[in-house]
């Protein structure tokens, strides 16, 4: 019997981080300060000089992080802020949840990140119709690439929009030798446990080169603090990342590079194994750009029968996402742009298992499963 393959394997990175990664998680504990300790300032300051970003400022997760940006650019009732209608719920649900409206905007069918040219589109119908204010635009590094940011930072400029990346999935993903995490007026990250670097638990951080927004941020994620603890300048927020889960992203972001490079490798062996197939297409990275592959994701004719076969194979997959944000229940009422490549790609998707630990026999058997199911 062979061994059952796993998504993405957890276990395996924590076996390969040993003794340092225990004796991080135990220091942390016998130091005591459990909350903003001194491993949250040394992990900012890690996170910050990795990037090649002046400020790195850690939240308790990566929906606050999205907010609180978003709240310290006074973003709210009255304001649109343009989101790619094939996301992760919390895109929008942040925009909502500052009063604004998100706008969606739709997507590129072989990056699957937002479509300039779509994105444009959104802009001109929200000035025709004159109720909303366009402020922000908000790319998503979907599935670890970096969105096309050489034509979306142009237009931002044009309108007079800031640039928000949300790189919950992408940060530490490359555009032009550049991170993502330092492109645009500021970028959002996740430390959830699945993304490409995640903690045990729940966590996010922010990014900029903006002095005055770094310490809004450090004042909104601690209750609106002032000079003092018990001063309080903005109404705030709970949202710090727990010394403990600090300690663990320290010993994590040490190998992330490494592993960004061994999850390129796992990309590069699907791709090369799977590309001949025409009932298939392949994830495209643009040119310039390098992903975090936090998905692998593929486009497939069947899905349903393609999903079949392989959990009959016993190979996991999962779909990211079935429903377009602007089909959902929560968003429907929201502006949008015409969406037709995020409906088509929400009927095609198909992520197979990717982590930088998949070795070579596993993902063979997970290449002959989707082969054998493609015919
Ligand atoms: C694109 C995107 N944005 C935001 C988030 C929110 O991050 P978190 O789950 O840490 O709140 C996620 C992660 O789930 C995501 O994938």
């Amino acid at each position: 019997m062979s061994q059952p393959i796993a998504f993405i394997d957890l276990q395996a990175q924590r076996r390969r981080l040993g003794a340092p990664l225990e004796t991080a998680i135990r220091t942390a504990v016998e130091g005591g300060q459990w909350i903003l300790g001194p491993q949250v300032a040394q992990l900012e300051r890690d996170l910050a000089a990795w990037a090649g970003v002046k400020h790195a400022i850690t939240c308790a997760n990566g929906t606050d992080a999205l907010l609180l940006v978003l709240k310290a650019w006074g973003v709210g009732p009255g304001d649109a802020v343009f989101v790619p209608a094939f996301t992760f719920a919390a895109t929008a649900e942040v925009v909502a949840l500052a009063g604004a409206a998100p706008v969606f905007v739709d997507v590129l069918p072989d990056s699957f990140n937002m479509d300039p040219a779509s994105l444009e589109a959104a802009i001109a119908l929200v000035r025709k119709a004159g109720k909303l204010i366009p402020k922000v635009v908000m790319p998503v590094d979907l599935f670890g690439q970096p969105a096309d940011y050489r034509a979306l930072a142009p237009i931002a400029a044009r309108e007079g929009l800031k640039l928000f990346c949300d790189t919950a999935q992408g940060f530490g993903g490359l555009l032009d030798g550049k991170r993502a995490g330092a492109i645009g007026d500021a970028a959002a990250t996740s430390f959830f446990p699945a993304k490409p670097l995640g903690c045990y638990g729940d966590g996010g951080a922010m990014f900029t080169n903006d002095d005055g927004l770094k310490d809004l941020l450090l004042s909104l994620r601690m209750h609106g603090q002032g000079a003092d603890r018990y001063e309080h300048v903005h109404v705030g927020y709970n949202s710090r990342l727990d010394t403990i889960q600090a300690a663990i992203l320290i010993e994590k972001l040490k190998i992330f590079e490494d592993e960004i490079e061994k999850r390129g490798r796992v990309a590069k062996r699907y791709n090369d194994a799977l590309a001949g197939s025409d009932r298939v297409s392949v994830p495209v990275v643009i040119a310039g750009a390098t992903s975090t592959w936090a998905q692998y994701t593929l486009k497939v004719e069947n899905r349903a029968k393609f999903l079949a076969d392989l959990k009959q194979a016993g190979v996991p997959t999962a779909v990211y996402y079935p429903i377009p944000l602007s089909r959902q229940k929560a968003y429907a009422h929201y502006p949008s742009a015409p969406i037709p490549v995020s409906e088509a790609l929400s009927g095609q998707v198909v992520s197979l298992p990717m982590h930088p630990y998949l070795d070579e026999a596993s993902q063979g058997r997970i290449i002959a499963a989707a082969l054998a199911s493609l015919g």
